[in-house]
């Protein structure tokens, strides 16, 4: 197994180029499975999860290739399985995503319930109502979930808690479904747009991704097309709160600003220098940075995946800083890690409260989910001695070539198999 090896403090100084987004290509991926015409996606990023969901929905099916070009292709002519490998949907909860474009499609599902990183119980209790609602037959047993529709009819369906995925998996079905669906507290989150944008080009009718309410005419089919996914804005915050923890100077390349609009506000607080271009944003921090109070919101607020990242930042801070998770229970994993390194921070139920230290020392860590295993990296860059990060396979899951990247910033970071 791999581990990442982090030598001393730097100041990551230089361009990073941002790669498309793994939260707006997992669904684009299962949304393909929606026609029986080839999808194209091009640009995409060849992370550990996308080649999961290649396997997801290739397991159920459909031709896909990968080319060396990063071009996606996905040709749901033949739907052959309904049956999902339980490795395969245990490995990634947004494997669950196949759901809705599977009953819009065959009318029929067996699943197991999903897995993914280990930051609470995340039901997908809100997914399986709205399939009900639209008229599915649902049963639940041994860990395995059979939906069956003969066709789906459209409804107004309200989400208690504006799920990404819910939103996404039932957006995907409506597409399909006899009759208008109307989701009301539904994610906005810009992924939740590029989802939308891909289903339309596919010839779906859908209007309010991007609000809380979201409109889906259904459509008796969908044909093929070619997709860009927006650039990965959690992948540009880490960068640039990598940027701000080392007291760096960095254009992140390839971003939409007003989407990491929640980020950029919070490094302004914290004392950074931060401009914004069309496609990228600057960060450049010459003081220590000042502390700062964060909760995690649905989007437009702090994004929850930049959680971890964050508070890396605010454990150099000057002063004490409070950092609050609403939207997962148990995404404190990374403080014991943290701490290992000399970060001094309590908890006190779902807020951290984080007095900074002038440095960090160097420590053997281990990534315990994906964006904790970014957070290790930024404290390794702001870090007295040797940090040791096992447990990688975390962070392979969302980022791609992410040490090159740092290392082309100045960090002395390498990788040992
Ligand atoms: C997506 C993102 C993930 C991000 C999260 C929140 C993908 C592939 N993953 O995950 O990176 O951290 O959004 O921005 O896009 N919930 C329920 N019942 C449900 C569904 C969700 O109670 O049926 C709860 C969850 O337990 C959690 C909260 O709602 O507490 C948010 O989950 P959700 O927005 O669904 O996140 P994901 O789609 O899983």
């Amino acid at each position: 197994m791999s581990t990442l090896i982090i030598e001393n403090p730097c100041q990551l100084q230089g361009t990073v180029n941002i790669s498309c987004a793994k939260n707006a290509i997992l669904p684009v991926i299962a949304a393909s499975l929606l026609t029986e015409d080839k999808c194209t996606l091009e640009e995409v990023a060849a992370l550990e999860d996308v080649k999961v969901m290649v396997e997801v929905v290739n397991s159920l099916g459909a031709e896909v290739n990968l080319n060396k070009d990063n071009t996606l292709e996905i040709a749901a002519s033949n739907i052959v399985n309904h049956d999902t490998a339980y490795e395969l949907i245990r490995k990634m909860r947004a494997s669950f995503l196949i759901m809705g474009p599977m009953l819009a499609r065959v009318g029929k599902i067996r699943i197991s319930l999903p897995g993914g990183c280990a930051i609470g119980s995340r039901p997908i209790d809100l997914h399986l109502k709205g399939f009900s609602a639209m008229g599915a037959n649902i049963t639940l047993g041994h860990g395995y979930i059979e939906a069956q529709a003969d066709k789906l009819k459209g409804e107004s369906i309200y989400l208690d808690f504006p799920s990404v995925g819910a939103t996404e998996n039932i957006m995907m079905a409506a597409c399909l479904a006899e009759g208008m669906t109307i989701i009301e507290n539904a994610a906005e989150e810009p992924e939740i747009v590029d989802l939308a944008n891909f289903l339309s080009k596919m010839g779906a009718k859908i209007k309010g991704a991007g609000t809380d309410t979201i409109r889906i005419e259904g459509v008796q089919r969908l044909k093929g097309t070619t997709h860009v996914a927006i650039p990965d804005r959690i992948e540009a915050g880490t960068f640039m709160m990598a940027a701000a923890a080392t007291r760096g100077d960095v254009l992140v390349d390839g971003v939409v600003p007003e989407h990491v609009k929640p980020i950029t506000a919070k490094l302004k607080e914290m004392g950074v220098e931060v401009f914004e271009y069309e496609k990228s944003i600057r960060v450049k921090a010459t003081e220590r940075l000042k502390s700062v109070d964060i909760k995690t919101m649905p989007y437009p607020g702090f994004p929850t995946d930049m959680q971890s990242p964050i508070m890396s930042a605010v454990c150099v801070a000057k002063g004490t800083s409070v950092i609050t998770e609403t939207v997962f229970e148990n995404r404190f994993m990374h403080i014991n890690e943290l701490k290992l390194m000399g970060a001094k921070i309590k908890v006190d139920g779902r807020s951290a409260i984080i007095e900074g230290v002038e440095r960090l020392s160097g420590a053997k860590v281990k990534a315990t989910d994906l964006r904790a295993g970014a957070a290790l990296i930024i404290s390794g860059l702001c870090a007295e001695g040797r940090t040791e990060i096992s447990e990688v396979y975390h962070i392979d899951r969302g980022y791609i070539n992410i040490e090159e990247k740092m290392r082309k910033l100045g960090a002395n970071i390498i990788r040992r198999e």
